[in-house]
């Protein structure tokens, strides 16, 4: 047992540690996709109110609710109470991470590959069409690559480098704001780009459809790290002076930033090369690996440019991926008593296990399809739409069934000011739970087939 749990330095510190976590694939590769397919600047308009309401009081809560308790989210749910429900409040949070890494993995081996592919070279072979598909029809090369991601995160983690991590940190994530800059300046003034711009930044109500609510909800979890108790876990870390409502705003406002700068690298690059192509929009996770590569391919340092832009995507990975390995790590460490040791090797094998079957599920179990989707589909699906909305609405439950709203005002107003506690007791009180319980509903009817969005 810890007798003095870690601490962050400060405001700063802080900040930059949720921040290198919510920064990751979920900005770079999955915001831009998700943009293109579910209605550009409809999707852009919905996330945005999304995140300034629901997501800032999620992220509020999370945070009070860890810095309160002193612990991790399955702690946390007990402080307050024995039942079944705690139970699975707490255990839910805990285990969505256990299904993301796996998956996660297997996208930074693609970055890896990628990455490796510059440093040959090979600028005009990664930016044929085909490539992307002939690289992950291959199982072994799949495998490999994400193996060698698997193993740069757990080298990591055994190594315990934390303090290293986040001083690496502090360089990369400016770079890789300069070179998103520069890349995305590149990418929207390539002709036809414009059309691309518009498309992604003008809300267009023809484009509106539930699905892009429901898509941007998913997303907007995913990227700032809500509904899987991480942030329940940093709040613990978090000393009692530090004001979580200004904090919670730059985290959001950061996280937010690197999306949309990602978002004009990817969305009119695809109209410039495409020639608008409304299918090219449909790619899916695949992307950001056919795009940008066309864009880096056309400019007169690609290689360069592709070398140092998937090394800052790796790196951001990287961080993403360690933050929630280290949450399952201390979850088994913390429930089950079991060392470190122990619990780094369970995570090894859920690991291999869930991350080969979704980096075999584009080759050799390509004939797999759980309702329709490929594997990691499938667990992204499962995750983002399904089980985290089940666990925001349990710490909604939490809130307002025991802990009580006027608690959670305490916990904040010792360092803050709480400004927007009105806004912040509307949606916990009204919008998340009937919305939550909504989006949930209509993810399973649309898996199911019996809606179609
Ligand atoms: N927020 C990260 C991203 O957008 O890539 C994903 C993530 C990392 C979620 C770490 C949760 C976490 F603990």
């Amino acid at each position: 047992m810890k007798t003095q749990r870690d601490r962050f330095s400060g405001k700063i510190g802080y900040v930059l540690a949720v921040a290198g976590s919510a920064v990751g694939l979920g900005n770079i590769w999955r915001f831009p996709y998700l943009a293109a397919k579910y209605g550009g600047g409809m999707f852009l308009l919905v996330y945005l109110i999304l995140m300034l309401t629901f997501g800032y009081a999620l992220i509020v809560s999370e945070t009070a609710l860890g810095r309160m308790t002193q612990k991790s989210p399955i702690g946390a749910f007990l402080t307050f109470g024995k039942s079944r429900g705690h139970r699975f409040g707490g255990w839910i949070n805990a285990i969505i991470p256990m299904l993301i890494v796996p998956y996660y993995s297997v996208i930074g081996g693609w970055v890896l590959k990628y990455l490796f592919e510059y440093l040959r070279g090979n600028v005009q072979e990664l930016a044929a069409d085909s490539y992307f598909t002939g690289f992950t029809s291959s199982a072994t090369e799949m495998e490999l690559w994400f193996l060698l991601f698997a193993v740069l995160v757990f080298a990591v983690i055994f190594a315990g480098v934390k303090k290293g991590v986040e001083m690496i940190s502090k360089i990369m994530m400016p770079l890789l704001v300069v070179l998103a800059v520069i890349v995305a300046i590149y990418s929207v003034t390539r002709p036809g780009a414009m059309a691309g711009v518009k498309y992604f930044l003008i809300p267009d109500l023809e484009n509106f459809s539930w699905m892009t609510v429901v898509a941007a909800m998913g997303q907007m979890f995913y990227s700032l790290s809500i509904a899987m108790g991480i942030l329940y876990t940093y709040g613990s870390y978090m000393k009692k002076d530090i004001d979580i409502e200004a904090s919670t705003k730059q985290v959001e406002l950061f996280d937010t930033g690197i999306a949309v700068l990602a978002g004009l690298m990817v969305i009119p690059a695809v109209f410039a090369f495409s020639g608008g192509d409304a299918a090219a929009l449909q790619a899916g996770p695949s992307l950001m690996f056919i795009t940008l590569p066309k864009v880096f391919a056309s400019m007169g340092f690609g290689t360069g440019a592709g070398i140092l832009f998937f090394l800052l995507v790796l790196f951001a990975a990287l961080t993403s991926a360690i933050s929630l390995m280290e949450s399952c790590v201390s979850t088994f460490v913390d429930q089950t008593g079991w060392s470190r040791r122990r619990s780094t090797g369970v995570m090894v094998v859920v690991m291999v296990v869930l991350g080969s079957a979704s980096a075999l599920g584009f080759n050799i179990l390509g004939f797999v399809r759980i309702f329709g989707m490929s594997i990691l589909d499938f667990f992204d699906f499962l995750t983002n739409s399904v089980m985290m909305p089940i666990a925001a609405l349990a710490t909604c439950a939490l809130i307002l069934k025991v802990v009580g709203l006027s608690n959670i005002a305490k916990e904040v107003q010792i360092s803050s000011a709480f400004k927007r506690r009105n806004m912040y007791n509307f949606c916990m009180k009204y919008i998340a739970p009937v919305f939550l319980v909504i989006i949930l509903l209509s993810s399973i009817a649309n898996v199911l087939g019996w809606i179609t969005m």
